[in-house]
């Protein structure tokens, strides 16, 4: 008799994969079959050095014990219990938690269970705030060019990469960008934060002369542009995009689904720049991607405007079956143990230089027309292919992946964002395969 359950397993036809070249990948899979710390193994055996944190989520590395055994232990207690009118302990705890770990007033948190619905889940609560407060006209909502907020239909109407908006008809109305900070000319090899590009900032005073204060609810950006190939904001951005908010009363929101836990030698990327925002969005590290979950951070003061109505009415009309789920909310709270016990953030922030030298040692190499960093976070901007964008650091991605490292790719540039337990000679691994591959690329 044929195992049918094996054969549907060996069909890759029905899994409709996302961000993926799906006919490509059919005819030449890359499976991973299982991980531990740095490493990945494929289904052919061999191992993979993880230079990605999987997708920026696994910041501990894989596999790790504690995590493990705390999501075996919940499942077996209590897998379930409505999120709605109802609560359970964990997510209480893990509420405490992260409210302690972030900067300044952020003490409200609201779960959701991916980055996208936490930006979506931001971009509400922004609105719905103006308007309990009786400012109900500030609704529209200013991103930036080159932004990645995820896919929801806020986040690509606020997001600035055009293949995530073009095919996706009108969008939301009532959107604005900022120019992005990308300025090679200027700013290329630069260590850390560029020296040009704080007066990009300014451009937001015109935006809100253009469409009034009274009209705008949020500014949301990534403190640093992950997704979009690494972009590190200019010295000063930050700070007077912040202020300029401050002057007109509008809410800012870090995107910190990239840069939060961790990710830059801090616990959020307002940590390391100094500059608290009204929101945050948080996912991937905060379970170190084990179990999906997502967190927005809000100010005291925004969860306190909310509370004004009769006791008895539900506050804000929103929230997901699985926002706070006790399996993710024990995978969050022995993730933030193992962050806290092992010193990653510290750790990260101890291993950034060395990381930041190897990366800057590909200055020269063929096709390296950039290389940037901040943190644990790398990007290596290759000259596109003429009349070919994207496939030069696609060859590269595949010839690494052949010679055991794990690296992502977007447009022409390489992103490096690895588990921040990695050590020095792996470190070197990274740097010593692409430094091997790029002259063999076309
Ligand atoms: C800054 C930022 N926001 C939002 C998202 C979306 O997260 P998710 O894929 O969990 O929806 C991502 C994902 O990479 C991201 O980098």
């Amino acid at each position: 008799m044929p195992d049918e359950s094996r054969s549907s397993v060996n069909n890759l036809r029905p899994f409709w994969m996302p961000f993926t070249a799906n006919r490509q990948f059919k005819a030449a899979p890359r499976m991973l079959v299982s991980a531990d710390g740095m490493y990945y193994t494929t289904d052919d055996g061999r191992t993979v050095l993880d230079g990605t944190a999987g997708l920026w989520c696994v910041n501990a590395g894989h596999g790790r014990k504690k995590i493990v055994e705390a999501v075996q232990k919940q499942v077996a207690i209590l897998d379930y219990a409505p999120a709605f009118q109802m609560g359970h302990p964990g997510a209480f705890e893990l509420a405490s938690r992260l409210a302690q770990l972030a900067p300044g007033d952020l003490n409200s948190i609201f779960f959701c269970n991916s980055g996208s619905e936490a930006v979506d889940t931001a971009m509400k609560i922004a609105i719905a705030y103006h308007r309990a407060r009786g400012d109900g006209t500030r609704t529209r909502i200013i991103g930036r060019e080159r932004g990645y907020h995820g896919v929801g239909f806020g986040g690509i109407s606020v997001g600035g990469i055009v293949t995530n908006r073009k095919f996706f008809g009108s969008l939301l109305t009532g959107v604005d960008h900022l120019p992005h900070t990308h300025d090679i000319a200027k700013n290329a090899f630069s260590k850390g934060q560029p020296e040009h590009g704080a007066n990009l900032a300014d451009e937001l005073e015109k935006i809100v002369t253009l469409h009034d204060a009274s009209n705008i609810a949020a500014v949301i950006v990534e403190p640093l542009a992950g997704s979009t190939g690494v972009l590190v904001p200019p010295k000063g951005y930050l700070e007077k995009i912040r202020a300029i908010c401050d002057k007109h009363g509008i809410l800012l929101i870090f995107d910190e689904v990239i840069t939060g836990f961790g990710r830059l030698g801090t616990a959020f990327g307002a940590d390391k720049f100094g500059v608290i925002p009204d929101m945050m969005t948080t996912a991937k590290g905060i379970t170190n991607g084990v179990i999906p979950m997502a967190a927005v951070f809000a100010r005291d003061g925004i969860y306190d405007a909310f509370m004004n109505a009769p006791e008895n009415t539900i506050e804000l009309f929103h929230g997901y079956t699985y926002s706070g789920h006790p399996i993710a909310a024990a995978a969050g709270i022995a993730t933030l143990d193992v962050y806290r016990d092992e010193q990653l953030f510290e750790r990260a922030a101890e291993m950034a230089p060395y990381f930041e030298n190897a990366l800057h040692s590909l200055k020269g190499t063929k096709h390296v027309i950039d290389v940037r960093n901040l943190g644990l976070v790398g990007g290596i901007e290759l000259e596109p292919r003429a009349g070919k964008p994207t496939a030069r650091a696609f060859e590269t991605f595949l010839k690494a992946y052949e010679a055991g490292v794990l690296i992502r790719t977007t447009g022409d540039i390489i992103a490096l964002s690895p588990p921040l337990i990695i050590e020095k000679h792996e470190i070197d691994r990274i740097v010593e395969t692409l430094a091997k591959i790029l002259p063999t690329v076309e």
